[in-house]
């Protein structure tokens, strides 16, 4: 299996247009990668706080601008752009005390999505990623496989009721290399702060645990690396 940075390249096609669009661009990691492609990348998230993250992030690139707009309603003409990229967006209100998939909120969100454009990638962890597991320490009730699986299901009935083909899809990886157990406890403690900050030191004892025991039972922690299983999906209309 490829290593996703390798993924991007063979999608290059698809991403070397005048004008891309991407959904959800929380710290810009993969606005940044947009960028190096696209003439012009306009990028929209609903986050204040990731506002002023990405624009941080970005601030060397001249052909990126970040707006704040739901992607619910794009302001954005019929068919704006070229392509429209869109990671890990089945996430919306995951704080909750019980689990639930809003899918006709997902559905209006691909409806805006297939308005402005006709060739949409899709980049996520799948339903096997250890992400699913880690989700459980910061709320148990949450069951991110079925969310993927669902937002999944979706998005392949929503796209070909809507003319568009699959023309290209595989997995791939994402791997982050730590050079501690305590840096990398660390992230794995931020990669949902939005949802859970440990109150207390036996709080985040307790949550640290945890996180080592999944790990641990996915082989990931004595090396010092996570490696999430990533699906692409490119659908293009007809
Ligand atoms: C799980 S994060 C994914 C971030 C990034 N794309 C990645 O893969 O690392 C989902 C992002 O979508 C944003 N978001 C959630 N609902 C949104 C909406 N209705 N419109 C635009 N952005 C939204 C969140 O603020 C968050 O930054």
């Amino acid at each position: 299996m490829k290593p996703l940075e390798e993924v991007w390249k063979d999608l290059e096609k698809y991403l070397n247009v005048e004008n891309a669009l991407e959904e959800g661009f929380s710290n810009g990691k993969y606005t940044e990668v947009l960028a190096q492609y696209a003439k012009h990348v306009t990028a929209i998230d609903v986050s204040e706080d990731f506002l002023a993250i990405a624009k941080n992030n970005l601030k060397e690139y001249n052909n990126i601008d970040l707006i704040l707009m739901d992607a619910r309603y794009l302001s954005f003409s019929d068919k704006s752009f070229d392509v429209l990229l869109n990671t890990s967006f089945h996430e919306f209100d995951l704080s909750g005390d019980e689990y639930q998939v809003d899918l006709n909120l997902k559905k209006e969100i691909l409806e805006e999505m297939i308005r402005v454009s006709n060739t949409i990638i899709f980049v996520e962890p799948t339903e096997n990623a250890v992400t699913n597991e880690l989700f459980k320490v910061f709320n148990p009730n949450e069951n991110h496989s079925d969310r993927i699986y669902q937002s999944n299901q979706l998005i392949g009935n929503v796209m070909r009721e809507n003319g568009y083909e699959l023309v290209e899809y595989g997995l791939t990886y994402h791997k982050d290399q730590f050079s501690s157990i305590e840096e990398l406890e660390e992230e794995m403690l931020s990669w949902w702060a939005d949802i859970k900050v440990p109150q207390n030191e036996k709080e985040k004892r307790d949550m640290i645990k945890k996180i080592d025991q999944i790990l641990n039972d996915a082989h990931m922690l004595e090396d010092l690396q996570v490696t999430e299983e990533i699906s692409y999906r490119v659908w293009r209309r007809k």
